[in-house]
Formats: structure tokens, C-alpha cells, sequence
């Protein structure tokens, strides 16, 4: 049969589709992402596309079937023996799933999936490790680092697709890593490596071999710059769990957070620290966090975060000096810009601090990005504590929504975060009022319930 090609439109951003050139993307509305691609219209491209439903077994198309019917065999979740990544992960890899692992360049994913492979070696299960990124040569010196390995882990270096497809059918093994779905191919298309229409029709190859032999793919993504996987975003859909690796890149330690998860919960994060031996897992991340914090600064104050499941106890810093500015200088890092700017704004109209002639500067320390409402009463007290230039003592932690009226609102999980201080060493907890009241008695730490910010900020002297 004829192959018919046609040229469409692809927006690299977002993955949108269009059959004629555009400025801008109705998808993603960014400006100048649409790149030409030339599409194979023959049937058996578009593998993507055709999702599941390629798997379903001989004879049984259109047939439904009722719960019962389905027989679950011994599907239990492999474990990586990185307890920090078996929990992102919801508790090990399932066998026959595809995983997408998203991230800055040179953050370490190649590094974690390669002690992971170490790790499930060791263990007996037959992986492979393809890269179309390194060679041979640039492997072994990585693994060296990481420790001995066993011959369980197969090495390959390769792009083409349609090779890989037949080296995994016939070597089979339990685990497969793709490092990176920017570098594979497949020959289909004829588009170029990382453009829309490759990437889309290389994972759609993987999920076929994935859900048909019921081995687990991981697959590398790298970021671009405003944070999506490079031009992939629809590859998000296609998966079955989603794990961007973020982190600062002068701080060692690294957030592996869990975006997507069709077997367990999102928003868990697990944390590592770079280290010359590879990663290493950090068991108390609050601890890890609070590490060097000054003793009896104004302006800093410890608030705690729900990542997830766990409770993350972070220190805020705010300083507060007066402009020579016009217009005064506000600056956030680790956290939202508008949100400080409001609640500066909250702080002004309600509890009466004359801000607006002051530059601030707000900065979770440690480097971890918090968006979470409930550091809101964290970031207030730390901006009101550098203007009076009042140090809050460092066994008080703070934690709360604040809103527009100024009134401090319940977070959910009040105990958790609570009991987390208390690990600490942490003796006073400034909470919203409502959460305090439903809160059992807890030894060893005093609940203050506020429910206004300027409750809070009396309590600075
Ligand atoms: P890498 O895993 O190659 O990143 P990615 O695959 O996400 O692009 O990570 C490389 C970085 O990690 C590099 O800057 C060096 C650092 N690194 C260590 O600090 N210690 C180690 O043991 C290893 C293997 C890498
Ligand atoms: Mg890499």
C-alpha cells in the first residue's frame, strides 16, 4: 500500500495540532511554537493513538465484561528497595506500567534509575538500561560510583525504535529504563528526535510493548525551560504515573515528586541528596531543611507544609527595609509572588503594618518551593517580625491559611503537622483556631489558636 504523508502543524509546548501555521497557540497560548512536522498517514503509524484497545485479546473486540469476570493474577508491585522512590512510585512498580521520569537536565534521573536497575539486579529481576543519551563507556563510569552491579542488568546503546522493540522482545526482561525519549526514533516518522509527532508515536510503541508483555518501561523526559517535558506534554496522558525530579541546582538535595499515579496517590514526594556516591535517601527531611538555621534572627520563622502524606518543616525568612524606590521592591523565592504580595497586602489594611513604603524579601530556605496556603500565617508573622525587627523564638512554628479579611483558616491535617514539630524539638505551635479546638491533647508542645492574623502578630513582642 502507498504510504500518504501529510504535513501538519505541532505546537511544541503543548502538543496542539493544527493544519496550518499559527503566531500563537490556542492550547498553551504561548507565542511561536509551531514547528512542521510530516506525518505518515499509513494504518500502522499512530500507535499512539490507538491506546489500549491494541492489546485487547483476539476474538474478544466490542465484548464487555463484567467485574467478576476479570481474574487478577499475581500482579505484586516490584520493589526498588529505595523506600523514598517505592513511595512516590505507590508502593514499587507495577509490573506492565509505563512511567514517565521528567526533569532539568543534569538534576540525576539517569543517576536514580541506574541505581534502581542496581538495586532490582541484585535482587534477580532482569532489566535493561538503553540509552540513546550515553555510551557504553560514559555508563560504567557513572556505575562505578554508584557501586558493584550485577550481570542481571543488560546495557544497550540505541535511538532506533524499531530495534530497541526487537531487542526487548527478544531478550524480555522485567524492567526496561529509556533514557531519554528526546534522543529515540522510530522510522514511521519521519519528523526529527524530541519533535511532537516522534516523541508521541515512540511512546505509544513502548505502551503497546509495555501493556502487551507486561513489562514495566521507564521512560526519561527532559524539561525545557517554563517546566514542561520538553514539547511532550502529551505524553502526560499516555502513561500510566508521571515523576518530575526537581530540585535546586547548587543545592545537593533533590524532590522526587509524583504528578500522576493511576496506582497510588499523587503529591507524594520523596527526597534525596547528591552526593559523590549518587543519591542518597534523606529519612527526615524536616531536619535536612531546618540545618543551619540561625539562632534569634528577626524575620525567621519555622512553618510546616503537607507534601503529600508527610509533613515537611520548613524555615521562612522575610526582611523588610525601608525603599529608596518609588515603587518598592518585593521579591519571592521558594514561593508565590502574588501570595506575599497579598498577604502584605492583608497585613496593611487589617493588622495596621505600613508595608507599602518597604522593600520585602521573602525566602523559604533550603531552596524548596512551597505553594501551599497553609505557611500563609509563616509568611505574615516573618514580615511583621523583620519590620519591628522582633525576633519570634526559635521554638515557635506557625502554620495557617490567611484570608482576605484577615481571619486564619483551617489546613487540613493539623495533628500531623503538629506531631512533626513536636519530632523536632519545636514547644509552641501557632495554629488556626479551628483546627486547635478539634485537636486532641498533645504532651510536650502548647497549642495557641489564633483566629485572626493580628492574634498572631500580638504574639510578637
Ligand atoms: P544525571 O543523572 O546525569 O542527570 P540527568 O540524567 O538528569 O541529566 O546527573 C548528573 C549530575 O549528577 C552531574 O552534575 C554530576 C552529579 N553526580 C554526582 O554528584 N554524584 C554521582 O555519583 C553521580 C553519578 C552524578
Ligand atoms: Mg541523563
Amino acid at each position: 500500500m502507498a504510504k500518504k504523508s501529510a504535513t501538519v502543524f505541532f505546537c511544541q509546548e503543548c502538543g496542539y495540532e493544527s493544519s496550518k501555521w499559527m503566531g500563537q497557540c490556542p492550547g498553551c497560548r504561548r507565542w511561536n511554537t509551531f514547528v512542521e512536522e510530516t506525518v505518515s498517514t499509513s494504518k500502522k503509524s499512530a500507535a499512539g493513538s490507538r491506546g489500549i484497545a491494541a492489546f485487547a485479546e483476539k476474538g474478544s473486540a466490542g465484548k464487555a465484561v463484567s467485574l467478576q469476570e476479570i481474574t487478577l493474577g499475581e500482579e505484586e508491585k516490584i520493589l526498588t528497595h529505595i523506600k523514598e522512590l517505592d513511595r512516590v512510585l505507590g508502593g514499587g512498580i507495577v509490573p506492565g506500567s509505563l512511567t514517565l521520569v521528567g526533569g532539568d537536565p543534569g538534576i540525576g534521573k539517569s543517576t536514580l534509575l541506574l541505581q534502581m536497575c542496581r538495586l532490582l539486579a541484585e535482587d534477580q529481576h532482569k532489566v535493561l538500561y538503553i540509552s540513546g543519551e550515553e555510551s557504553l563507556k560514559q555508563i560504567k563510569l557513572r556505575a562505578i560510583r554508584l557501586g558493584e552491579f550485577t550481570e542481571a542488568l543488560q546495557l544497550l546503546c540505541e535511538t532506533n525504535l524499531d530495534v530497541i522493540a526487537e531487542s526487548i522482545k527478544r531478550e524480555r526482561p522485567e524492567i526496561v529504563i529509556i533514557d531519554s525519549i528526546q534522543t529515540m526514533y522510530s522510522e514511521e516518522v519521519s519528523a526529527a528526535p524530541g519533535s511532537v509527532s516522534q516523541v508521541r508515536e515512540s511512546t505509544g510503541i513502548l505502551l503497546q510493548l509495555a501493556k502487551g508483555l507486561g513489562i514495566s518501561i521507564f521512560i526519561v523526559g527532559h524539561v525545557t525551560k517554563e517546566g514542561t517535558v520538553a514539547g511532550p506534554r502529551v505524553l502526560e496522558h499516555m502513561v500510566d504515573t508521571v515523576l518530575y525530579f526537581e530540585g535546586d541546582r547548587y543545592a545537593a538535595y533533590r524532590l522526587l515528586r509524583g504528578v500522576k499515579n493511576r496506582f497510588g496517590s499523587t503529591n507524594e514526594i520523596g527526597v534525596f541528596e547528591m552526593r559523590n556516591e549518587g543519591l542518597t535517601e534523606v529519612v527526615n527531611p524536616s531536619e535536612y531543611m531546618l540545618n543551619g538555621r540561625p539562632e534569634g534572627a528577626s524575620g525567621s520563622i519555622v512553618s510546616c507544609s503537607m507534601e503529600g502524606t508527610r509533613p515537611i518543616l520548613v524555615e521562612i525568612q522575610s526582611l523588610v527595609c525601608h525603599s529608596n524606590l518609588g515603587i518598592p521592591r518585593r521579591q519571592a523565592n521558594g514561593t508565590d509572588y502574588n501570595r506575599v504580595n497579598l498577604l502584605m497586602a492583608v497585613l496593611e489594611k487589617r493588622v495596621g503594618v505600613q508595608l507599602s513604603d518597604c522593600d520585602a524579601y521573602v525566602n523559604i530556605a533550603g531552596g524548596m518551593k512551597i505553594t501551599e496556603p497553609a505557611i500563609d500565617l509563616g509568611i505574615a508573622m516573618a514580615i511583621v517580625s523583620s519590620f519591628k525587627n522582633r525576633a519570634i523564638a526559635d521554638s515557635v512554628i506557625a502554620f495557617g491559611e490567611v484570608g482576605l479579611s484577615g481571619e486564619v483558616r483551617a489546613v487540613s491535617q493539623a495533628k500531623q503537622r503538629v506531631l512533626e514539630a513536636k519530632k523536632l524539638g519545636f514547644t509552641i505551635c501557632v495554629l488556626p483556631k479551628v483546627c486547635a479546638d478539634n485537636l486532641e491533647e498533645i504532651g510536650g508542645i502548647r497549642i495557641i489558636g489564633v483566629s485572626t492574623v493580628q492574634d498572631a502578630i500580638d504574639l510578637i513582642r
